[in-house]
């Protein structure tokens, strides 16, 4: 058995990720902000892979959710295999970034960079157990950044500045984990068609077809699943701590 925590794993790119890891036969445990009566169809879509799927609702940022969440997770399944950090969201309101004020940069922090972190810390605790019980145990540690991490975005420098610190998260839980036998990859998106997009979808399919994205599309929620499904996988050996950005060219450098 396997066992897979997807955070924001109800829709978009978290949802993309967690078909991708139930068609490889990963056990399920769905994280979402939402009751869950409000998850119940996308649930069944999950259950019909075959596997197990068990609902976590919980704020990340909140730590007694993070608690319940790992809680029911231990409670249910006895172990987790595999944690893919990828909740997150965009910021309430685009500012410049001399007038962004504290609510709106503590509203990011608090999920992105804050919440993150010490889901984090509690949910690598149970991989760090499933290998000292057993070396074989398959234990794996993903986190979804974005392009942002390392493009200036002066209508919202608060969500690039978290992002970018999840980068240095991830080299250091790489480190961290490395002497446990846990790899830890980093995931770059570049422009992927969700509901966090849904307002700039126009704008980026012009990009797109104007070629600022060289292979001229956005990117989709199954093309992050299949990316992670391979790391988690072990199908991307000795390379952790590594990123790679699934953004259809549009972060290289061109004349
Ligand atoms: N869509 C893109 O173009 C793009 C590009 C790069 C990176 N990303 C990143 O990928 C991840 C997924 O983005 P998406 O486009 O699918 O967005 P989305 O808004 O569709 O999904 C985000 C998910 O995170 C959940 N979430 C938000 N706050 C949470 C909290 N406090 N606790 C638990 N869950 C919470 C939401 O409920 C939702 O399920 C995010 O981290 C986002 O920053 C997205």
């Amino acid at each position: 058995m396997k066992v897979a925590l997807i955070t924001g794993g109800s829709r978009g790119i978290g949802l993309g990720i967690a078909k991708a890891l139930a068609e490889k036969g990963y056990n399920l445990a769905i994280n979402g902000v939402r009751d869950e009566s409000g998850v119940k169809e996308v649930l069944n879509e999950l259950k019909a892979y075959g596997q197990d799927v068990i609902y976590c609702q919980g704020d990340i940022s909140k730590a007694e959710d993070r608690e319940s969440i790992v809680r029911k997770i231990k409670e249910h399944y006895g172990q987790l295999n595999v944690l893919v950090n990828n909740a997150g969201v965009a910021p309430k309101v685009r500012k410049d970034m001399l007038e962004i004020d504290e609510e709106n940069f503590d509203y990011m922090m608090n999920i992105v960079q804050k919440g993150t972190f010490f889901m984090s810390q509690l949910a690598v605790k149970e991989l760090i157990a499933g290998k000292e019980k057993d070396p074989n145990f398959e234990a794996c540690m993903i986190n979804i950044t974005s392009i942002s991490a390392r493009t200036a975005s002066t209508n919202r420098v608060e969500y690039c500045m978290a992002k970018a610190s999840l980068s240095i998260m991830s080299t250091s839980f790489a480190v961290k984990l490395a002497e446990f036998g846990i790899p830890v990859y980093e995931v770059q998106p570049g422009v992927i068609s969700t509901d966090m997009t849904t307002v700039v979808k126009d704008k980026y399919e012009k990009l797109a077809s104007d070629g600022i994205i060289p292979e001229r599309r956005m990117g989709t929620p199954e093309d992050i699943g299949t990316l992670v499904a391979a790391m988690a996988t072990g199908q991307i050996p000795y390379c952790t701590g590594q990123m790679i950005a699934p953004d259809g060219g549009m972060g290289i450098w061109r004349l």
